[in-house]
C-alpha cells in the first residue's frame, strides 16, 4: 500500500488551500496517519504554518518542475507534529516551469509515497502549469472555498478547467471534494452558495467545511496548527470533521490499523451546514 495524493487546489486565491493543508495534515497526523505536506505555492505558507522554510540552495517542493532530478526524500523535513512531514517551498520559484513534462511531479513523488499514508499538495492559484503537473500526480482533488458568488464562480471554473485538461491529457477523472471556509450561515448568502454548489455538483461531492474562527490566523501567526495552538477551538473541531471526510472520500488508510483511533475518525457527528 503507498500514499493516496491529494491535491488541495482552486484558481481562485485566499479560499483557505495552505491552511487546509496544514490542518488536515494535523488532524490525521494526530490519529497517526503518516502525513506530507508538499507546498507548491512559492508564497510557502503551508510550511510557514509548520515553521518551516527550506534554506537557499536545499532541495525543495520545485526541484521537479525547474528539470532538477534530485530524489526529493533529502529535501523532506520532520515538523514538531509527529507524523507530518513537509516538503518546503522555493521561494524564489518564478512559475517558470523549465520541465516540459506534466507527469514530472508524479514522477518525483513515487519513491515518497512508501513512506506515508497521504501526500498532500497545496498548489498556488492562478499557476496553470503548475497545477496540470499537480492534478496529474493526484488521486484526488480537495477545493476549498468560500461560501460567496465568486467562490462559486471560482469552483465551477476549476471544475471545468479540471474536466477538459485531463481528457486533454487523456488522463482519468479524479474525484474531488468542495470544502467550503470560513462559513458564517447567519449569512443569507452564504447559505443561498451553499445550496447552489449542492445543486451544481451533487451532495457526494461535497464534505464538511470550517467556520470562521480568529484562532486560524493566531495559530498562523505562531506558526502552529490550530489544534496545537487551542485545541478546542471551533476551527480544530470543524478541522478535525473535514479531515474524517478526506479519509472517507478518498479511501485514505492508515498503514497500520488503529482500529480505536479509526472509529473516533469515523464517528464524527454531521454538523448542522451539511
Ligand atoms: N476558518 C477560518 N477562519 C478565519 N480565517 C480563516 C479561516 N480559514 C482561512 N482563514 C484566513 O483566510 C486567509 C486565506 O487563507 P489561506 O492562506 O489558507 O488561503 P489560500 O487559498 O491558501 O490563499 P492563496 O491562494 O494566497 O494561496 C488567511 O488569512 C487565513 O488565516
Ligand atoms: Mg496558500
Amino acid at each position: 500500500m503507498t500514499a493516496r495524493v491529494l491535491s488541495i487546489a482552486n484558481c481562485k486565491g485566499g479560499t483557505g488551500k495552505s491552511t487546509t493543508a496544514v490542518n488536515v495534515a494535523a488532524e490525521l497526523a494526530a490519529e497517526h496517519f503518516r502525513v506530507l505536506v508538499m507546498d507548491l505555492d512559492p508564497q510557502g505558507h503551508s510550511g510557514l504554518g509548520f515553521g518551516l522554510a527550506a534554506r537557499l540552495g536545499q532541495a525543495n517542493a520545485h526541484a521537479p518542475l525547474l528539470g532538477r532530478r534530485m530524489d526529493l526524500r533529502g529535501a523532506v523535513l520532520r515538523s514538531e507534529e509527529d507524523e507530518v512531514d513537509v516538503l518546503p517551498a522555493d521561494r524564489s520559484f518564478d512559475g517558470q516551469i523549465t520541465n516540459k513534462g506534466i507527469r514530472c511531479l508524479a514522477e518525483a513523488l513515487e519513491p515518497l509515497k512508501p513512506d506515508y499514508d497521504l501526500i498532500l499538495l497545496d498548489v498556488p492559484p492562478a499557476a496553470a502549469a503548475l497545477t496540470v503537473c499537480a492534478l496529474m500526480a493526484s488521486d484526488g482533488v480537495i477545493i476549498p472555498t468560500t461560501l460567496d458568488p465568486l467562490g462559486l464562480e471560482g469552483v465551477r471554473q476549476f471544475a471545468r478547467s479540471y474536466h477538459s485538461l485531463m481528457l486533454q491529457h487523456g488522463a482519468a477523472v479524479r474525484g474531488f471534494a468542495i470544502a467550503p471556509m470560513r462559513i458564517d450561515l447567519r449569512s443569507n448568502v452564504e447559505k443561498d452558495v451553499l445550496g447552489q454548489l449542492r445543486t451544481s455538483f451533487g451532495p457526494g461531492q461535497m464534505i464538511r467545511g470550517v467556520r470562521t474562527d480568529i484562532a486560524v490566523s493566531e495559530a498562523f501567526a505562531r506558526r502552529q496548527p490550530v489544534r496545537r495552538h487551542r485545541a478546542r477551538a471551533r476551527a480544530a473541531e470543524d478541522f478535525r470533521g473535514v479531515a474524517a471526510d478526506v479519509v472517507r472520500r478518498f479511501s485514505v488508510e492508515a498503514r497500520e490499523s488503529f482500529p480505536v483511533m479509526r472509529g473516533r475518525v469515523e464517528g464524527f457527528v454531521r454538523t448542522p451546514w451539511m
